[in-house]
């Protein structure tokens, strides 16, 4: 809980770029020992704001209070780190070959009397902070070894090794199973005790009143205010945040059975001998989904739903199994041959996604569909009326669809690796985890966008850990168990707990 010695005030924040006025004006106040989240629309100006705190911008105008220190100047990152504030990135920012003792310390390593590093004072030192966050690695492992909820406390256990009391999470759940999520709260409880005051961005709410004491909402660069958590509750923020009451997520009725042809059909599908040093997991995977169906893959973290994904697109391989597409059998080795088929697949990572940062949103969207509008650079104007379309439908926030990607916030990244699927129309488009990131907002969109496309004729195939938002979108749910199906339950009779039943019993 806060004590109530005020760590951070900052006041009236502007930041502008180009075209943008990113913050207008924004207030944040944050206590010792308080857990303080901050929400808002994808583009609201939350990470803009964090990256001000972490020197990584300068504000246009505005005062930053800290730790009893008025109209602190946070030049760069390293003056933020020496006055004790540290931000665990949206996107990791560990160096992955070197080990995690080495991360920790990176440019602080410990030397003996020759000028060399002394590796035991380094992993003495690296165990310490470990412990306190809770991590049981050896301080000499790589870090590109360990998973990504193992790299994320390896950030918190480095921040604390500089003495952080002001530690920033943007998003941190975001790519985390349940497990690794309580394990994160418990240490940010810890810190909190420690009296480390902690910034907490997330689009999932039930978060927000799980752990935070205060709650600040940004829409459109502009604070809505600060509530106390306990005094709130989640249709209040969502109104706040949107600017309007939103319908909650309701299932849609489908009447008429499908009675459209069988798109895909998949038989016998084992993996391959080995994949990357794994094991071969998947085992007789047979199934088949129609035209204008959406299937979704329910499972536990590990179940084998990315991996069917990357095996019908051809990158992981298949020791046997027979796909065809619209009846025809298809020979799927690799992307190229699997969107030549007619499959599209948009990953769970936004980095493998094929995005190309530094060119435009209309060059991106119309990337996968280079043939009929020719080369970019002769053709953008045409991309630039459809991607428009896509825009719209979205809620893509950007200055005009010329703009580079990378200057987006993370929510519409993402958004714009779906449109550019959406534009492609593939017979069958698998999409995982396609509201990671994406605001309460928009999550619906995105539903009907898939929904829209399902009614023109596409099988759609859906991965994602928000069960009850996908299962509101869901004509028929297969759960996955180590590698294999267990279960195909009928949209209308899939509850949350059906499928976690299923999905946990046939372990
Ligand atoms: N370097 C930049 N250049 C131009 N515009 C930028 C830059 N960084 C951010 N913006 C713009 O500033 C606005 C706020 O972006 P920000 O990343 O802070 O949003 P966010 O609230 O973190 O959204 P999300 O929930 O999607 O992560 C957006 O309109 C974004 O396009
Ligand atoms: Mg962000």
């Amino acid at each position: 809980m806060r004590n109530g010695t005020s760590l951070l005030a900052m006041r009236g924040i502007h930041k502008r770029f180009p075209g943008v006025h990113a913050l207008k004006g924004v207030d944040l106040e944050v206590q010792a020992g308080e857990v303080h989240a901050v929400v808002g629309e994808n583009g609201a100006g939350k990470s803009t704001l964090m990256h001000i705190l972490a020197g990584v911008y300068r504000p246009d105008e505005g005062t930053i209070a800290f730790r009893g220190r008025s109209n602190v100047v946070i030049a760069d990152e390293h003056s933020a780190q020496q006055l004790g504030i540290a931000i665990v990135f949206q996107e990791r920012s560990l160096f992955g070959p070197l080990s995690v003792a080495e991360n920790v310390f990176a440019g602080r390593q410990p030397v003996n009397r020759w000028g060399k590093i002394d590796r035991r004072a380094l992993y003495d030192r690296t165990r310490v902070c470990l412990r306190r966050v809770a991590l049981a690695v050896e301080p000499e492992v790589s870090v590109e070894h360990l998973s990504p909820a193992q790299q994320q406390l390896v950030e918190v256990a480095k921040a604390l090794s500089v003495g952080a009391r002001l530690i920033i999470f943007d998003e941190p759940t975001a790519a985390l199973t349940e497990t690794e999520t309580s394990a994160l709260f418990r240490v940010i409880a810890q810190l909190q005790s420690q009296g480390v005051g902690i910034i907490y961005i997330s689009h999932r709410l039930e978060e927000i009143f799980q752990i935070a004491d205060r709650v600040t909402v940004l829409k459109d660069g502009a604070g809505q205010g600060t509530r106390i958590v306990r005094e709130t509750h989640p249709g209040e923020l969502i109104c706040r945040m949107v600017g309007r009451d939103l319908a909650l997520l309701q299932r849609q009725s489908r009447g008429e059975p499908n009675t459209n042809p069988v798109r895909l059909e998949v038989a016998g599908l084992n993996d391959a001998e080995e994949f990357r040093g794994s094991r071969p997991y998947l085992q007789e995977i047979s199934f088949q989904i129609r035209g204008g169906e959406i299937l979704v893959l329910a499972g536990l973290a590990g179940a084998g739903r990315t991996e069917l994904a990357l095996s019908l697109f051809g990158v992981r391989p298949r020791a046997s199994g027979e796909i065809r597409v619209d009846g025809r059998r298809v020979n799927i080795h690799s992307p190229a041959e699997a969107i030549e088929a007619g499959l599209g697949y948009a990953p769970e990572d936004r980095k493998d996604s094929g995005l190309f940062l530094d060119r435009s949103i209309a060059q991106n969207v119309v990337a996968a569909r280079l043939n009929d509008f020719g080369a970019w650079w002769f053709k953008d104007r045409q991309g630039e009326t459809v991607t428009e379309e896509f825009r719209r439908k979205l809620r893509v926030a950007c200055t005009n669809v010329n703009q580079p990607v990378q200057e987006l916030s993370g929510g519409n990244q993402q958004k714009i690796v779906l449109a550019r699927w959406l534009l492609v129309d593939p017979k069958v488009l698998i999409v995982d985890e396609p509201t990671r990131g994406i605001d309460v907002g928009a999550k619906a969109e995105v539903h009907s966008v898939l929904r829209e496309l399902a009614s023109r004729g596409t099988a759609v195939i859906v991965i994602s850990s928000d069960l009850p938002e996908v299962l509101a979108v869901a004509d028929r749910v297969l759960v996955l168990c180590d590698g294999r199906i267990v279960g195909e339950l009928k949209g209308d009779e899939a509850s949350e707990e059906k499928v976690m039943r299923c999905a946990t019993i046939s372990r």
